[in-house]
């Protein structure tokens, strides 16, 4: 079966990568031969370190390179069993490419994005039989990050859903179903993670160090919101922010920071820039953390409180089972624990009161407790039995 990839930049010479190491055939199409010139190389040196680890013997390195076929003519997708988009996130431009794919694939050939903001509807809607068109939503880095949100349209068929699944636990990924909304599970339900951090930053209760020091050594994330924020990058980050506040109408719950807005206006990027909100540039010094437990016990408190009432709103939703929101975030961004077991354990009571205080005291529709929650509570009940 041969597998198309569109795209060869970051994330399709990753789902490349994938796809070949699971003995997928695959041609990989750019535009531009510069990436896919990259894209090669890269896998050179991704396979020579594999092979160096002992993860894979030179022969495999040598027949996964030998799968892929570099292109920069889209006709070479002629045989396609699937082609998977993950060109520049812009709707015009996926319109006109996925209308020209299908004049060029065979009639079951399915026609996947890999889109982290876009409505897979629209993506579709271009298509002559837009029963092909599915959500393929893989995380940076793909050949590392187990997880991919699969998303069927209201146009996708069951047997375009069926083939996405097994493809994707053919090359060991966990997938996860999810409806087509703004920011599929993780990019909707991880939004309080950096929202909130930057809330409590802004109200000055604590600096970005003490809140970054608070969720990773109290809380047990793995990297701090202002961390990762740097890490993703700010331009990134807030555009994401942005594009899910405006695809829900501007509910306030998603609303973007004007501190972090006036970063990247500032060219603060984060890590990639040398300044975000830390300073990475060689010879320069970052506050330290004020290791305050009382206050960091506050902030996790409230950040992970925010988190589960996304994650139960998101159920309440039916955007995805609440087996399967944990997994995303578990799998999909390295959160220590499922969101919706985290409120078992600590008690779906105590996350409502804290809602129910923050609600009280700011008086701000940001803070309204998801009804799942509170339907839960009464009735006694808990997420994963
Ligand atoms: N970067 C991430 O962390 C990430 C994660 C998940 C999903 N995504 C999504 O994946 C897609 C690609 O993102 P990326 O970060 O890999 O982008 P990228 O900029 O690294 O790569 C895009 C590639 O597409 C090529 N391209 C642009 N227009 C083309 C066309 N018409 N035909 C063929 N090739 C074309 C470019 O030359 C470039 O090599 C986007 O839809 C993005 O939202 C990105």
């Amino acid at each position: 079966m041969v597998v198309g990839v569109l795209g060869a930049g970051t994330m399709g010479a990753g789902i490349a990568q994938v796809a070949a190491q699971n003995g997928s055939e695959v041609v990989l199409v750019d535009l531009n031969q510069d990436m896919l010139t990259k894209a090669e190389n890269n896998l050179d040196k991704v396979l020579a370190r594999l092979v160096e680890k002992g993860s894979i013997s030179e022969d495999e390195k040598i027949n996964i390179q030998g799968r892929i076929t570099y292109s920069t003519d889209v006709h070479d997708f002629k045989s396609s069993k699937i082609v998977i988009e993950a060109i520049i996130e812009k709707l015009e431009v996926k319109h006109n490419v996925f209308a020209n794919l299908e004049t060029i694939v065979s009639q079951d050939c399915i026609l996947a994005s890999n889109t982290s903001s876009l409505s897979i509807a629209s993506i579709g809607s271009v298509l002559k039989n837009s029963s092909r068109v599915i959500g393929i939503h893989f995380f940076n880095p793909a050949p590392l990050m187990p997880l991919v949100e699969i998303i069927p349209a209201v146009q996708t068929s069951q047997e375009t859903l069926d083939f996405s699944k097994e493809l994707i636990r053919s090359w060991k990924k966990v997938g996860v179903i999810c409806k087509d909304t703004p920011g599929f599970i993780v990019n909707r339900v991880a939004r309080p993670y950096y929202g909130e951090a930057l809330k409590i930053y802004e109200e000055g209760l604590a600096d970005f160090a003490t809140i970054d020091w608070a969720m990773t050594k109290i809380g047990g994330f793995r990297m701090g919101p202002f961390t990762l924020m740097d890490y993703i990058g700010n331009d990134v980050n807030y555009a994401v922010t942005e594009s899910v506040f405006a695809s829900f109408y501007f509910d306030p719950r998603f609303k973007p920071s004007l501190t972090q807005k006036r970063l990247l206006e500032a060219n603060f990027l984060g890590k990639k820039a040398g300044r975000g909100f830390y300073d990475y540039r060689e010879g320069s010094t970052n506050i330290e953390p004020k290791k305050n437990e009382e206050l960091a016990r506050y902030i996790v408190n409230r950040i992970l409180c925010m988190l589960i009432n996304e994650a139960c709103d998101a159920t309440y939703l039916g955007i995805a089972s609440a087996k399967d929101i944990d997994l995303a975030m578990t799998k999909g961004v390295n959160y220590p624990k499922g969101l919706l077991k985290w409120a078992d354990e600590i008690g779906l009571k105590n996350v409502l009161d804290t809602l129910n205080t923050l609600y009280e005291d700011y008086q701000e529709d940001r803070y309204r407790a998801c009804l799942l929650l509170k339907q839960m509570v009464k009735h006694n009940k808990t997420f994963h039995q």
